[in-house]
Formats: structure tokens, C-alpha cells, sequence
């Protein structure tokens, strides 16, 4: 696969360098310079997760990695069940939270981390990042007990839930946590000090395993497939799929999906309040408010970094503007949905009721619609239990990890001190 930066053309990269690399010069994200469709989409669509998910990835990686070893990663990566539900009639719901953190990220991260165990070559590697909760779990678990590669987590102190800090905290191994006594934007910025830092970055070979990284996306793309296999055969044509969108990764890999032929008619990729990209859609103007906190948390995003990604495909064409949808549903407008989903026997964190809605407003009649359900309600139990007033049952993986040790260690916010304890530690 050969990609360049999109914010300047002549850093032309391979698929390898790109996972490696991260972000490009000048902040900019690494996109493929062209996306062939797969021959043969109805055969594709008949084979099984794996063996098709395998497949779709080495079409995409192309002869970088030979085919037996991106089978064995995606065998390794995707281990769990992607599941539709149909929630009402040609309405279906797909279920990406049934892996270890419950969530979607959780196909992402296992993939990238394949990746980088096996990009590294024996090479040391340090994954470094900050969480202000859910980012924390998903790198842990996808790289835990990777061989060469150490996995370094700062967090804030008592600023992230219990259930939350237990997924990642209680691993050990090669996963080191810091509880940090300051902020989430304390913990950042001692992990950009931390990349600024030429001795720790190479002595460590620090990476940040961020969510631009064109692993994830790329890995993404598959479970959309699975999606319209699951499908009925004669609802396939015509599937619109709606995407709750934050930073744009998710309905970035639907587009790619789509324009390797997977038959989709239509996308929405709906917003919280942060609504960007739905304002840009209407007025044609980049115009980011200051970032407004909702329900929805992990969507509160007013510069989302994977847009350029899409607006890419949209302005060549490899996807009509016509039929992409962006709407935004704001937080009275979120919690009627959850109910009115309620009503139907099935329960949606804040996030999937989103995507609903925006699947609601815009679907045409007769289509099959599939919205995303990129989290366990578990995972948000405090207000899903408030809004839909029910008790939630706490899912295996988090009661697992609530009866688990803490491992975390406490840190001043002081980046020199965080530096000699990761020299001492890790170099
Ligand atoms: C539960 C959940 N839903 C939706 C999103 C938005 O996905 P994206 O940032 O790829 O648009 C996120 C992102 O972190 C998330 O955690």
C-alpha cells in the first residue's frame, strides 16, 4: 500500500512506515494514494469473519505483508463475535462492543498491535499515551503480553471511573500505569514532553499507538463487511449505515468499505453537540467551537482528526456527497432516544442512540439501516441507568477486572520524575 501525507504530497510512504510513523509532517494523516475494489464483493461477503476479514486486509496491505501472516494476525486480533441485532423492522443494530474492553477500539488496537509486534522485528517499543478512560483499556488489553513491547499509561488520579481504571490497572506484565496527581491535560502534556524528548524517545522507542494511525482504520473496514453479510441477500443493496462520529476513524473505514465495493447506499455519520462537520457540510466553512461536554464523551470533538481522511474521498469522488450524511443530536434529543429504543426491549449507551437517531432521520424508505453500537451500556452504566431508570447487569470483563488488584503507581505531575522512573524502568 502506497500513502502519502495529506497535507504534503511528497511525503509518500509504505503501509509499514505509516503504522510505524503515526502522524506525518506538518500534523498531517497518511491516506492510500489510490483504493482498488475487491473482484468478486458476493463471494467476499460468503466466506466467514476471519478468513474475509484476512483478505480484505492483504488487498489493502497488497505485498508488504505476505497472506499467511495477515491471516494469522487477524486471527490473533479478531477473536470475538460482531454481532447484528435487528431492533426493528429492516432496523438492525451492529454489536461491536463484544471484545475484552467493550467497545469498538478494541478491533482497532488488537489489529495495530499485531501491526507494530510485527513491524518492530525484535526492536524495543514503548506505548505511551494518556486516558481520560476508555484509550487506557483498549492499548492494555491489545498489547498485553506483546514480546518487545512495553505499554506506559498515565491517567488522573480519581478523574476516571473505577470500572474504567480496573480494565487496564490490573494487567502488570509489560503494562505500566501512572496515576498521575493533576488532570487528563496534565497527563498529555507530560506525554508530549515525552515525545519531544530525543534521549527518552529513542532509548525507549517511544510510540503513541493514537487513534490516526492507519492500522486501526484499516481494520475497521472489516467488521462494516461482516456487517452486510449478516445482512439478509436481498436487503443488501440498498443498507444505509449510520456511524456515531467524534473523530471521524469509524465512518472514515465505512468509506473505505465502500469504495472497495461493499454495497452500501448511504452513510450518516452523526455528531453530539460538537457539530463541526455538520455545520462545514452546510455552510462550507471550518469553523471549530470551543469543545462542549456531553453525554456522549467520547464524541466531544470540535476538531475531528480523520475528517481531512474523508473529505479526501468526498472531493475525488470516490464517494458521492450526496449520499453522506452529518446531522447532530443534542443531549435532550439523546436521552428521548435511548428511551424510545428502550420501548423496543433493547438498551443503547448515549453514543449508539446517536447513531439512531441520525439513521432515522435519513434513511429512505424500504432500506435496510444498521446503526453502530460502538459501546457496551455497561460501559456508561451511571447514565443509562439515570435516563432508561433500570439496573444494568455488570458484563464478565468488567466484573473480572472490579475484583482485580489495582497495579497503578502515583506520580506527581512532574515530568522529570516520570522520565528517570521510565529510564530506570524501561531503557
Ligand atoms: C463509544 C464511542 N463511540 C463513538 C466514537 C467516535 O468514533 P470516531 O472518533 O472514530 O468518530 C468513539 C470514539 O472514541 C467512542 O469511544
Amino acid at each position: 500500500m502506497q500513502l502519502h501525507n495529506l497535507k504534503d504530497a511528497t511525503q509518500q510512504v509504505s503501509f509499514i512506515e505509516a503504522v510505524k510513523t503515526g502522524l506525518g509532517r506538518n500534523q498531517g494523516v497518511f491516506f492510500p494514494d489510490s483504493l482498488a475494489p475487491i473482484a468478486d464483493i458476493d463471494a467476499l461477503l460468503d466466506l466467514d469473519f476471519v478468513t474475509r476479514s484476512s483478505k480484505i486486509l492483504s488487498h489493502l496491505i497488497g505485498d508488504e505483508l505476505p497472506a499467511d501472516t495477515v491471516a494469522e494476525m487477524v486471527q490473533n486480533a479478531f477473536n470475538f463475535d460482531v454481532k447484528l441485532v435487528e431492533v426493528e423492522k429492516d432496523i438492525y443494530c451492529l454489536e461491536l462492543f463484544h471484545g475484552p474492553t467493550l467497545a469498538f477500539k478494541d478491533f482497532g488496537g488488537r489489529f495495530m498491535a499485531e501491526c507494530l509486534a510485527q513491524f518492530s522485528q525484535g526492536e524495543k517499543v514503548t506505548i505511551l499515551t494518556a486516558t481520560s478512560g476508555d484509550t487506557g483499556a483498549a492499548v492494555a488489553h491489545a498489547f498485553y503480553n506483546k514480546p518487545n513491547i512495553d505499554v506506559v499509561i498515565l491517567y488522573p488520579k480519581g478523574k476516571i471511573s473505577l470500572a474504567q481504571q480496573k480494565l487496564f490497572t490490573t494487567l502488570g506484565n509489560n503494562i505500566h500505569c501512572y496515576a498521575v496527581d493533576g488532570s487528563f491535560d496534565d497527563c498529555q502534556s507530560m506525554v508530549k514532553q515525552a515525545f519531544l524528548d530525543d534521549e527518552v524517545k529513542e532509548k525507549l522507542g517511544l510510540n503513541s499507538a493514537n487513534s490516526i494511525n492507519i492500522s486501526r482504520l484499516v481494520a475497521q473496514v472489516c467488521y462494516y463487511f461482516e456487517a452486510i453479510a449478516q445482512l439478509p441477500k436481498a436487503q443488501r443493496a440498498k443498507a444505509h449505515i449510520s456511524v456515531p462520529s467524534g473523530n471521524f476513524g469509524n465512518v472514515c473505514a465505512a468509506m473505505i468499505g465502500a469504495v472497495l465495493g461493499m454495497p452500501v447506499a448511504k452513510l450518516s455519520a452523526t455528531t453530539n453537540q460538537n457539530d463541526t462537520v455538520p455545520r462545514f457540510l452546510q455552510n462550507k466553512e471550518w469553523a471549530p467551537n470551543a469543545t462542549i461536554e456531553s453525554l456522549s464523551n467520547a464524541m466531544d470533538v470540535s476538531k475531528p482528526n480523520n475528517w481531512p481522511r474523508v473529505q479526501h474521498m468526498l472531493d475525488n469522488a470516490w464517494f458521492s456527497y450526496d449520499d453522506f450524511y452529518s446531522s447532530c443530536v443534542d443531549e435532550e434529543k439523546t436521552k428521548e432516544v435511548m428511551k424510545k429504543i428502550h420501548q423496543t426491549g433493547y438498551v443503547a449507551e448515549p453514543h449508539t442512540a446517536i447513531a439512531y437517531q441520525g439513521l432515522k432521520e435519513n434513511i429512505a424508505p424500504g432500506s435496510a439501516g444498521i446503526f453502530l453500537a460502538t459501546a457496551h451500556p455497561a460501559k456508561f452504566k451511571e447514565s443509562v441507568e439515570e435516563i432508561l431508570e433500570i439496573e444494568l447487569p455488570m458484563p464478565k470483563p468488567l466484573a473480572d477486572a472490579l475484583a482485580k488488584q489495582c497495579l497503578a503507581e502515583d506520580i506527581v505531575c512532574d515530568y522529570q520524575l516520570l522520565r528517570t522512573e521510565l529510564l530506570k524502568k524501561l531503557a
